[in-house]
């Protein structure tokens, strides 16, 4: 295997979140797999099959970087859309490639269309608006300008999208602004249908938008963190619970797993320090196990003394630092430990499970964060 962890991937939990989030959206919606941050920490080359299995062929990334590396993977058919960031030379690879992109300023609508002229093809195009994240976006007082330029190029692009994103519609306490920012589109799609220029899709949803505010759904929606089987946050989560009318079902579940084995086990007497310095002192004879995962390996220092790893069905406690390639965990409860033990990390274990929740609580990290930090080194594999 050639590596200290692993990671699995389950295929019936992505079929059942997709299956989920595509009754949400409802079936005349296209389906945009976001899959940056290579596929929030998945591996963009397990994901795209997975979606393609499901049907989905749009998938949303953030930069020409990430969209080369999807390209590759891909079917024909399947869509690629760049979120943010594209260079002058990787815009002629896009166009090239009929790779769809955002536009939010004057210059890459300006390079976009050149670049299209000289390749004699047209640049597919999603314009995407501020409606109040203030990130990127083009800016209502600009759009008499932008219409002309627009309209004098029409042969050179194709109007794919017109598009925002919200400033956090996983919380409540943005309600206001997400109300907002919906009608502050609606105003920019007026301006638009009133200059007779119509893009192919309206979509501003991500996970929460989309789960939250129906309205925002429109003709596609660019689902993230849901597809893998987190609720954009608790509040998103307890609306669906409500609105979906079930005790106990929780719709989204959980792909990734992710395990190790126990490298080594020994016993510490009374008195003695465990590990760097002295932050954990052996209060009586302990049994501890010594797991080959560090911070270099996506699990932070911040869990000294406080992470949870699952052995043996148990929940057992990280005792002393994490070192920069391993763990050490107090097992002296645990009967029978020993060397090659599986061990979760993420994932579950018998009837107990150590969620990616649980996991961010307890070292402070967002759980889109903590998943996007799993190094991609890690081998993956698809189990059923
Ligand atoms: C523009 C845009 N759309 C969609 C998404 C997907 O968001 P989520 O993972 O919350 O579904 C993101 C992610 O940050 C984004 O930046």
């Amino acid at each position: 295997m050639f590596s200290t962890s692993y990671i699995e991937i389950s295929r019936s939990a992505y079929k059942n979140n997709i299956k989920y989030l595509t009754s949400v959206a409802g079936k005349n919606v296209v389906f945009s797999s976001v899959i940056k941050g290579n596929a929030y920490g998945h591996g963009m080359e397990h994901i795209i099959p997975l979606a393609e299995e499901a049907g989905i062929r749009h998938f949303s990334v953030f930069s020409a970087k990430e969209a080369y590396a999807a390209y590759q993977i891909t079917s024909p058919d399947a869509r690629i859309m760049i979120m943010g960031h594209i260079d002058h030379d990787e815009l002629e690879w896009a166009i090239e490639h009929d790779i769809e992109f955002f536009v939010f300023d004057d210059d890459r609508l300006g390079k976009a269309v050149s670049e299209a002229k000289k390749q004699k093809k047209k640049a597919h195009i999603h314009l995407e608006v501020e409606t109040g994240f203030h990130r990127t976006g083009i800016e209502y007082e600009t759009l008499p300008d932008l219409m002309k330029y627009l309209k004098c190029n029409q042969d050179h692009y194709i109007f794919e999208g017109l598009c925002t994103h919200y400033a956090g519609a996983e919380s409540l306490a943005n309600y206001l602004r997400i109300k907002n920012q919906i009608s502050t589109f609606r105003q920019f799609s007026r301006y638009f249908s009133r200059h007779g220029l119509a893009p192919r899709l309206k979509h501003t949803a991500c996970s929460a938008a989309a789960l939250t505010y129906p309205t925002t759904i429109m003709d596609m929606v660019r689902f993230g963190i849901a597809q893998f089987g987190y609720w954009p946050s608790p509040e998103t989560q307890m609306f669906r619970f409500k609105k979906d009318q079930g005790a106990g079902n929780d719709k989204l579940k959980r792909l990734l797993s992710w395990k190790s084995r126990v490298m080594a086990v020994k016993e510490v007497e009374a008195g003695q320090f465990v590990g760097y310095g002295s932050s954990f002192l052996v209060n009586k004879k302990t049994k501890i196990a010594i797991i080959p995962v560090g911070y270099a390996n996506g699990f932070s220092r911040s869990l000294s003394n406080t992470g949870r790893v699952l052995i043996r069905g148990r929940r057992v406690p990280v005792i002393g630092t994490v070192t920069m390639n391993t763990l050490t965990v107090n097992v002296t409860d645990v009967p029978g430990v020993e060397k090659g033990d599986e061990v979760v990390i993420i994932g579950k274990q018998k009837r107990l499970s150590i969620s990616i929740a649980s996991f961010c609580e307890m070292s402070n990290m967002l759980n889109y964060q903590l998943l996007t930090r799993i190094p991609s080194d890690i081998p993956r594999t698809i189990v059923k």
